[in-house]
């Protein structure tokens, strides 16, 4: 249930970052899905850690292996398994910390919470996780194709230095996502110093979704805004979500409302939901990402005795987190929008009946 996310398309991610491997059980996704294993792996590759240098030195290949649920390049209506073997652990880069907490870090809550901690690499706090929930994303991805829905996130602010012009295309081939073209030098820059200084920086993404239909989400308590924010906010270092105009709350009513003419709406403040409802624009919100908790400087923390000591962190770590996590937001947003489809299908006596009769 805690390691679970969904209603119908429902998966359930298990492994720590330094065991034999991390998988998803994925249930519900429909039967007669085309498979296609090549953009698991692609998907996969792109949220893989030692790429280049504004990412972890962590070399894994991240290949996926499916074990259950397709047949003959179609989804068979059963649970779709997918692991992924962890290959580059380095677990005696973390044994000067097994005994105490990094500051910033999960070890601090998961120690006092449950008495016993996997120190090697963060366990199941670290990341590592996040690579079976892309594996989830890609195949909601793929449902998703079949009706045209398309994701897309990048970078809009590093270091307090925010996007002016937002270009997902030019994200798309940049190495660090950057969604502005004249920003990206000035964000690798501040991340090149963050990562010589032995610091780390955040950042925020953002994300869009483009073709959703009108009527995507369940009010009260499973609305898409609140499903979509809970599944962001689950991203490890995720800190804050925004849906539509991150300046709402500055502005007028009169300025904020979007009107509506006979072709649609004139504006999108609203991010493409309207009482937690897709109005059928498209669906925009932004990610606040803390900067990387690891970091190489000299830090005060306690150990589990309760002793004061020194921290001196030795490992790979990401140097900015929300580079990596662009990728996993999309895939978080993919799972919620393939959910919501086919929840949505059953909320109108017609849909059913166009099924049955
Ligand atoms: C894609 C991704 C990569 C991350 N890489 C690192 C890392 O290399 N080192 C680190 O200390 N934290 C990393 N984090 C963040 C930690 O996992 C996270 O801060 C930690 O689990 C504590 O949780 P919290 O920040 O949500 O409170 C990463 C997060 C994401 C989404």
């Amino acid at each position: 249930m805690y390691n679970s996310f969904g209603e119908i398309f429902r998966f359930t991610t298990f492994g720590e970052s330094h065991g034999k491997a991390i998988g998803v059980v994925i249930d519900g996704v429909p039967a007669g899905v085309d498979f296609d294993e090549e953009f698991l792996i692609q998907e996969l590759k792109r949220r893989r850690p030692g790429q280049n240098r504004f990412a972890t030195q962590r070399k894994e290949d991240d290949f996926p292996e499916v074990l259950s649920g397709v047949f003959e390049g179609k989804t068979t209506g059963t649970p779709i398994s997918i692991v992924i073997f962890n290959k580059d652990q380095k677990s005696k880069d973390y044994s000067n910390i097994k005994d105490i907490f990094r500051p910033g870090h999960a070890d601090f809550t998961y120690f006092n919470k449950y008495g016993i901690r996997d120190y090697r690499g963060g366990g199941r706090s670290s990341a590592r996780e996040t690579a079976a929930r892309v594996a989830a994303g890609a195949v909601a991805k793929m449902i998703l194709k079949e009706f045209n829905i398309e994701i897309e996130a990048g970078i809009v602010e590093i270091g307090g230095i925010r996007a002016q012009n937002l270009d997902f295309d030019f994200a798309k081939n940049s190495p660090i996502l950057a969604l502005d073209k004249e920003k990206e030098k000035i964000w690798m820059d501040l991340i090149d110093e963050a990562r010589k200084s032995h610091d780390s920086l955040g950042g925020v993404v953002k994300l869009k979704i483009k073709n959703a239909p009108i009527g995507l989400g369940e009010p009260i308590y499973y609305k898409l805004d609140n499903i979509m924010a809970s599944a962001m906010i689950s991203i490890n270092a995720v800190k804050g979500v925004y849906i539509g105009n991150t300046n709402a709350h500055k502005l007028k009513g009169s300025e904020n409302n979007d009107q509506i003419g006979k072709n649609g709406f004139l504006s999108n403040n609203s991010g493409g939901v309207l009482g937690g409802i897709s109005n059928g624009e498209d669906i925009e919100l932004e990610i606040y990402f803390k900067p990387t908790p690891s970091i190489f400087q000299t830090q005060k923390s306690i150990d589990i005795k309760g002793n004061e000591v020194e921290v001196n962190l030795k490992g790979r770590h990401d140097p900015i987190v929300a580079i990596r996590g662009a990728v996993v937001a999309e895939s978080m947003a993919a799972c919620v929008i393939a959910d919501m489809l086919m929840l949505n299908a059953t909320r109108k006596i017609e849909n059913l009946k166009k099924i049955y009769f």
